[in-house]
């Protein structure tokens, strides 16, 4: 049995980091000097009040992130990097991770926009990472956790979920559309996409209501 809610135990925080890298530890690799030092810092970032987490049988089966606030569910602030990675190790990191937040982007028409962070925008609930466990997937587990997001935007008084997919992952991108989600933007890292193994992604929005 599938049940969804927001927060995890400190027991479950290795299960659900894990779950994070698996998705998204390969656009985030860059940023650390290794797997282990990349998955740990990941996890040690995760905030559970940012967290959705559908939980089979009692156990984290999957999670979708969510901006709230100034903060999504992987808080790599610069304090928490400097602190744990100390201040060169950190400052790549920053360097490395600033792109996948702040990106040119174009509207479907094809008008550039430049806008400074895609995360917080007035009545916009933007995700921050949906993933499940390759055992539980194509069982509902991701529409239900993107039905239950969407319900949580409408509580907050927001009128869109928004979310962002590499131009790489078509499946997901197919999920989402059969979820009512459609382009609302296009995005390239341009000349950066050899560091982070994508180019192009696309921005998604769903209305709440
Ligand atoms: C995308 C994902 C969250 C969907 O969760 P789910 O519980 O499998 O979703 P549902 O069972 O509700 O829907 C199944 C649909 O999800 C998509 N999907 C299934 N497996 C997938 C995978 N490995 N990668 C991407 N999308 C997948 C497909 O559209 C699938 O429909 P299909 O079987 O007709 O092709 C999950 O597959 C996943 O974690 N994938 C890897 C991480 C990822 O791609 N995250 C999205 C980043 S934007």
């Amino acid at each position: 049995m599938t049940e969804l809610s927001i927060g995890f135990t400190e027991s479950e925080r290795a299960r659900v980091g894990e779950l994070y890298w698996a998705a998204f530890g390969p656009k985030l690799r860059i940023a650390f000097r290794d797997e282990a030092t990349g998955v740990a810092q990941v996890t040690a970032a995760l905030r559970p009040d940012r967290a959705l987490i559908a939980r089979v049988d009692g156990q984290v089966a999957g999670m979708c992130g969510f901006h709230h606030d100034g903060h999504g569910a992987v808080d790599l602030s610069w304090a928490r990097l400097r602190a744990g990675l100390g201040t060169a190790a950190a400052a790549w990191a920053a360097l490395t991770l600033a792109p996948l937040d702040r990106s040119e982007r174009k509207t479907p028409d094809g008008r550039e926009r430049k806008t400074p962070d895609r995360r917080e925008m007035n009545g916009v609930l933007v995700l921050d990472g949906i993933c499940v466990a390759a055992e539980h997937r194509g069982h509902g587990i991701g529409s239900a956790l993107l039905d239950a997001i969407t319900e949580l935007a409408a509580q907050h008084g927001d009128q869109w979920v928004q979310l962002s997919v590499v131009d790489t992952n078509p499946r997901a991108e197919a999920l989402y559309r059969r979820q009512g989600f459609a382009t609302a933007e296009h995005g390239s890292l341009g000349p950066l996409r050899h560091l982070y193994g994508f180019d192009r992604y696309r921005t998604m929005r769903k209305r709440t209501w």
